[in-house]
């Protein structure tokens, strides 16, 4: 099966995904999971992960371009073979991102261009997640948590005003995903937002065992 953590940055994916990743292993085995994330969740793609988020690509298409290029590969070499091989993949980011970051938060890009540019990951194949978790978090809370944590790249240096425009981005994004979509609030207590993300799990879980 196959999940994927969406949200701003500071909605407390990773720190999620790190304790989901616990607790799938604990349930079934070390090498039932593949724990990832985009960008750069394949091997070799470490330098071209800092280069594009440390601001190297100044076209908003190469930058899109380049979030599918890391999806392609990460999906050809990492997330497919283990699908393939019956393993629970749990992603740190997927297609929900790059839709939300490079195209519906963008205001220069038109409606029919959007549209086509959410469809094309299914046009091209790539394999569609059992659930979507969003980390649904003010961008507000999540500037004040990325404050505290201090600036790593570019991306998380882009201030409120862009973290809003992303977050309404993920919102129109939504419509793409209806029935995989599956929306936490991550404006609680992280423990409250792991046994809520959790139960939805053991649940998808134990249907596919029956
Ligand atoms: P992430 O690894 O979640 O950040 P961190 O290292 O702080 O945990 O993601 C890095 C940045 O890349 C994040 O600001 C979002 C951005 N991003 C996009 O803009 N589009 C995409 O398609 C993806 C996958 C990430």
């Amino acid at each position: 099966m196959f999940f994927v953590l969406e949200g701003i940055d500071g909605s407390g994916k990773t720190t999620q995904t790190d304790r989901l990743e616990g607790m799938l292993k604990s349930k079934s085995g070390r090498d039932e999971l593949v724990r990832t994330r985009e960008p750069g969740g394949w091997e070799g793609a470490a330098a071209a992960r800092k280069f594009v988020l440390d601001g190297g690509l100044a076209s908003l298409w190469g930058e899109f371009f380049f979030f599918m290029l890391d999806r392609c590969e990460h999906v050809e070499r990492v997330i497919r073979p283990a699908l393939s091989a019956g393993k629970i993949v749990l992603s740190d980011r997927y297609t929900p991102s790059t839709l939300a970051y490079q195209i519906f938060s963008n205001p220069a890009i038109d409606s029919e261009t959007a549209e086509y540019a959410s469809r094309l990951g299914d046009m091209i194949g790539l394999p569609v997640p059992d659930a979507v978790f969003f980390l649904d978090v003010s961008p507000d809370i999540a500037s004040r948590r990325l404050a505290k944590r201090g600036i790593k790249d570019r991306f998380d240096g882009r201030g409120l005003e862009y973290y809003k425009s992303v977050s309404a981005g993920y919102k129109r994004t939504m419509a793409s995903w209806s029935g995989k979509w599956v929306e936490i609030d991550a404006s609680r207590d992280e423990d409250l937002v792991f046994r809520d993300i959790e139960a939805e799990i053991l649940s998808m879980l134990a249907v596919r065992s029956e």
